[in-house]
């Protein structure tokens, strides 16, 4: 027999107590193997990898650390298991690059600008209007220039594994358009810690203030910084076109990774291990280019259908005649950087693009 009582207008049977009852504990039941199979899988595992990112999963770097992580287990039998951790979770890019000389951190991919204090030479990639398009960026990361540079992080205590990309970064602010270049003097941006990139906004007369990734929606939220500069899918999967008015398709500088590894850890894998890493690094990498070029394309679609549905975001697209006053007005920072970067490395770059 089946007892019946009324609670917020609605008949319940003894059974659906019953059966509530049974389904909590199956849910803790649930949520208590999982994480039993995640500890086992560490327990099992000869070496465990904490890989840190500070962008979202949903982002060309965040798919391409999963498919990494996944890659691993799989071609290493268990015995390497690679924990990711997205969204500065773990910390930050700056603090990441200290921790993995001791090991505490055994894999990120950081930004060039976050390198440049390491190796400045980086920083020809911060340089504003250097690259045509993604075909001439490609060309100097795959030849001689991007193998240049990859020794340089080499020789600082690191294994650079390879070159991931993201894309070009457009401008956002909250104040005005940004259609000349006059239009950003006084504007205070947010930028990465990059001598070019800090160079670059005082070349247009604005305040650049650098700043961790972690904090720029609260900052443009907060009025802190007016604007900032990103690359689609960051704009996007952090949802910084909702606090900003105007976005310009400016496509003005280049946000691409460097993968590395903590030198210590690599130093202690055995041969067959290396093997398997430089392996699912291989195929990663493949994938992460045709994820960048995708996730920057939809994701734009989403911002627009935002901006067209609310009217609180004006996207503007230069002509090429506004485009062009922007490339004269940043490309006249080069001059600065032929002793940092150095005259040759730059020339070699926009060579590439000829
Ligand atoms: C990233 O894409 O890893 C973050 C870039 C930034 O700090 O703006």
């Amino acid at each position: 027999m089946s007892i019946y009582f009324l609670y917020k207008n609605t008949w319940f049977s003894q059974n659906d107590i019953i059966d509530k009852k049974k389904e909590k504990k199956m849910k803790l039941f649930k949520g208590l193997l999982s994480l039993a199979v995640a500890a086992s899988l560490s327990l099992a595992a000869d070496y465990v990898i904490k890989f840190s990112h500070v962008v979202s999963p949903n982002t060309p770097k965040g798919k391409a650390a999963d498919f990494f992580a996944k890659r691993v287990q799989e071609l290493s039998h268990g015995k390497i298991k690679v924990e990711v951790y997205p969204n500065a979770q773990l910390c930050g890019d700056k603090v990441v690059l200290r921790k993995m000389k001791f090991n505490a951190v055994q894999m990120a991919a950081p930004s060039f600008s976050k390198f440049t204090g390491l190796v400045p030479q980086l920083a020809l990639f911060d340089l504003p209007f250097l690259f045509n398009d993604a075909e001439h960026l490609h060309k100097v990361l795959d030849g001689e220039v991007g193998k240049t540079l990859l020794n340089m992080v080499n020789k600082k205590g690191y294994v650079a594994l390879a070159y991931w990309d993201n894309g070009f970064k457009q401008l956002s602010d909250s104040k005005r358009a940004l259609i000349k270049p006059e239009d950003a003097k006084g504007l205070k941006f947010r930028v990465m810690s990059s001598k070019v990139l800090i160079e670059q906004f005082k070349a247009l007369g604005a305040i650049p203030v650098v700043m961790p990734f972690s904090e720029v929606y609260s900052a443009l939220q907060q009025g802190v910084v007016d604007g900032q500069e990103n690359t689609i899918s960051n704009i996007y999967t952090k949802k910084f076109y909702e606090v900003q008015k105007y976005m310009t398709l400016s496509n003005h500088g280049y946000l691409g990774y460097m993968v590395v590894m903590s030198k210590k850890f690599w130093n202690r894998l055995p041969a067959d291990m290396k093997k398997v890493i430089k392996q699912a690094i291989k195929e990663a990498t493949a994938k992460e280019r045709i994820w960048a070029k995708e996730l920057n394309d939809s994701q734009f679609e989403k911002i627009k259908e935002y901006a067209d549905k609310t009217g609180k975001l004006q996207i503007i697209k230069l002509t090429k005649e506004q485009r062009e006053a922007w490339v004269k007005k940043l490309r006249t920072i080069y001059p600065k950087f032929y002793g940092t970067i150095g005259k040759d490395l730059i020339q070699k770059a926009i060579k590439a693009g000829e």
